[in-house]
């Protein structure tokens, strides 16, 4: 991971939002919502909570007398989140990082993270901090993005700004949120960090959107790809963008389009 590839700021968020989420993140967010509520938790931590996929899903299934502290380190994201939550009295917003988390040892019985993991320079440095705030016998529930060729949209997108910056293509969405799916890791970081009862579960969902542009959108405008893109060339972001929409095009169709998307779910016992 690069150092730029945590920072979700500027127009990111609202891009984020309004075009990232319902694209590849709703599906899975209600899918860690049904899990984290089977668990039937009091006190809720959720770190790397971005722009409240997952809050907004999970906080309807809480008890009226559950705790339920989000945090992210981007202010930013948590900033946009807040302004679409509905007043909720059991809500705190916290800014804090996953890898120094500002919470009392043994203080939540369930820690959720949706695609945030990819993202902590060190995993067993933030594992460890989830199993420290956790009661004993509490749940560590996340979901990683499994390899970039099960997730066919961010392929398509990387394929197509390879042939734009052929000397130096923009490789974030491979490196960093698709960078983090060997089970065979996800394990020994957990093990490194101390828990020992770990499941791990790998999930397709279908990614849809009403035209090929939107993803082309999505990518290139609603992630740090941005950035990547801007910092080869500032004049090129609409033409990357349309030649990403017209990858997915050719290989889709040019009415509504839908491909797979896959990730790892994990449960962790402390
Ligand atoms: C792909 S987004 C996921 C956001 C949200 N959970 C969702 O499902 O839409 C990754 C998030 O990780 C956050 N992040 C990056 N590094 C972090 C860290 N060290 N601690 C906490 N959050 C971090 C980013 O700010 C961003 O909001």
């Amino acid at each position: 991971m690069l150092e730029g590839d945590k920072l979700f700021a500027g127009s990111i968020p609202e891009n984020y939002d309004r075009y990232m989420v319902p694209l590849i993140f709703d599906p899975f967010a209600t899918d860690l919502a049904r899990r984290a509520a089977s668990f039937a938790p009091r006190a809720v931590l959720e770190i790397a909570a971005g722009t409240g996929v997952v809050t907004r899903a999970l906080a309807p299934k809480l008890a009226p007398d559950a705790s339920y502290v989000v945090t992210d380190l981007n202010q930013p994201m948590l900033d946009y989140a807040a302004s679409r939550q509905a007043p909720d009295s059991r809500i705190q917003w916290r800014q804090a990082d996953a890898m120094a988390l500002p919470f009392e040892d043994a203080a939540f019985d369930l820690v959720c993270c949706q695609f945030g993991a990819m993202f902590f320079p060190s995993r067993p440095s933030a594992y460890r901090e989830a199993k420290r705030v956790l009661k004993p016998g509490g749940h560590f529930l996340f979901n990683v993005w499994d390899h970039i060729k099960e997730n066919v949209f961010a392929d398509d997108v990387t394929n197509a700004l390879a042939r734009i910056f052929p000397n130096d293509p923009p490789r974030f969405l491979a490196r960093t949120p698709h960078g983090y799916h060997d089970t065979a890791l996800i394990r020994s970081d957990l093990a490194e960090a101390g828990f020992s009862d770990v499941v791990i579960e790998t999930r397709a969902e279908q990614s849809r959107a009403p035209s090929a542009r939107l993803p082309a959108v999505a990518y290139c405008r609603g992630t740090v790809l941005r950035t990547e893109i801007e910092a080869r060339d500032p004049g090129k972001l609409d033409a990357a963008t349309d030649c990403a929409a017209a990858a997915i095009a050719a290989r889709h169709g040019s009415g509504e389009v839908a491909a797979k998307i896959q990730a790892h779910v994990i449960v962790a016992v402390a």
